[in-house]
């Protein structure tokens, strides 16, 4: 099965599609959880998770994550999963690029997809900026998303404060979009990135979601910060010597809703981390004489093929992989 004839990216790979292609089957009944990697194991432990549940993911690469060791290393781990996992379908989304990287992953001819976050620049700025990326990406049959709003929080270069931080306007959305050209939209609707979200039992703004949704109908839209810090994680971590005091974060009832009423992507790193971070802690706490890496490794890939498998199921992605390649191979036939 191939993604159509338009095709430039990931010619070698037959199971590499487009954030669009996903959204189009996703859109009003589940969400794709859109999950950060940096290493192997995580590689590993994303594609057993996606594949035991049967789930069609997206893959993301910040800008740290491609520096962290060298992105030609985390993208040939991506190639040999692809071949390790021949059922899965997945894309491979540049996570809050600038032009710049944008350019270098369009250009790669590896990633399906790329965010170009230019949501720091005045409204008029941020759509010229996409359209560049719009253009040049759609050359390639390459998906864009793009973000208007701001999120609160730490995601590694970006860093805004809570009195920065601002709700999409829904009116903008629906200008955004059509001027930018954009396929996706991540919008500011209540969440923050990393571990510290919500202040007491505030949550997502569903108004805002519901208003932005009805101005773009059949329109994708991406949340951001998603990770639910689950409680019990924080919990064992600090346990195991950790410090991680009045951690939190979405509710999953609220991604459940979220997920049918026009999020179609779902962006989750935090969670990930703290999987990692508790299998480490606690593995060298219990076996203070180990110090090899391969132990807690093991555990870490079955720890977060579990953690994915949970999640697929809040975002109803779990069980969608047939009825996804039967609707890419009838639009391939078609
Ligand atoms: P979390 O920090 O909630 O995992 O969000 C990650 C994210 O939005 C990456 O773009």
């Amino acid at each position: 099965m191939r993604a159509g004839s338009e095709r430039t990216f990931n010619r070698d790979s037959a199971m590499i599609v487009t954030t669009k292609q996903l959204f189009d089957h996703a859109y009003g009944k589940y969400a794709c959880g859109a999950y950060n990697i940096n290493n192997a194991e995580q590689v590993m432990g994303l594609f057993h998770g996606n594949i035991n549940s049967q789930a069609p993911f997206i893959i993301q690469l910040s800008k740290g994550a491609r520096a962290y060791t060298d992105k030609r290393l985390l993208e040939a781990m991506i190639r040999a999963a692809d071949e390790i996992f021949p059922d899965a379908i997945f894309a491979v989304h540049l996570d809050h690029g600038d032009e710049e990287t944008c350019y270098d992953c369009i250009d790669s001819g590896f990633y399906s997809s790329v965010m170009i976050d230019a949501s720091h620049e005045s409204f008029d700025e941020n759509i010229a900026i996409t359209r560049r990326v719009v253009d040049r990406a759609h050359e390639k049959g390459i998906s864009v998303e793009a973000e208007l709003g701001m999120l609160g929080g730490v995601e590694e270069h970006v860093v805004v404060s809570e009195e920065e931080a601002c709700l999409t306007n829904p009116e903008e959305a629906e200008e955004f979009v059509t001027r930018s050209g954009c396929d996706s939209l991540a919008c500011a609707i209540g969440t923050s990135h990393g571990a510290y979200k919500f202040s007491g039992s505030q949550g997502l703004h569903f108004d805002v979601i519901e208003d932005i949704a009805s101005r773009l109908p059949g329109f994708p839209l991406v949340m951001h910060g998603s990770s639910s810090v689950p409680p019990d994680e924080v919990e064992r971590i600090n346990a195991a010597g950790g410090a991680l005091k009045g951690a939190s974060g979405v509710q999953e009832d609220q991604i459940t809703r979220a997920s049918t009423m026009g999020v179609t992507k779902v962006n989750i790193d935090t969670d990930g981390r703290l999987v990692w971070c508790r299998v480490h802690r606690e593995a060298f706490r219990d076996d203070p004489e180990n110090f090899d890496l391969r132990p807690p490794g093991k555990i870490f890939m079955v720890e977060y093929a579990k953690y994915i498998e949970h999640k697929n199921q809040v975002l109803g992605s779990a069980g969608q992989l047939e009825s996804l390649r039967e609707s890419l191979s009838s639009a391939a036939n078609a």
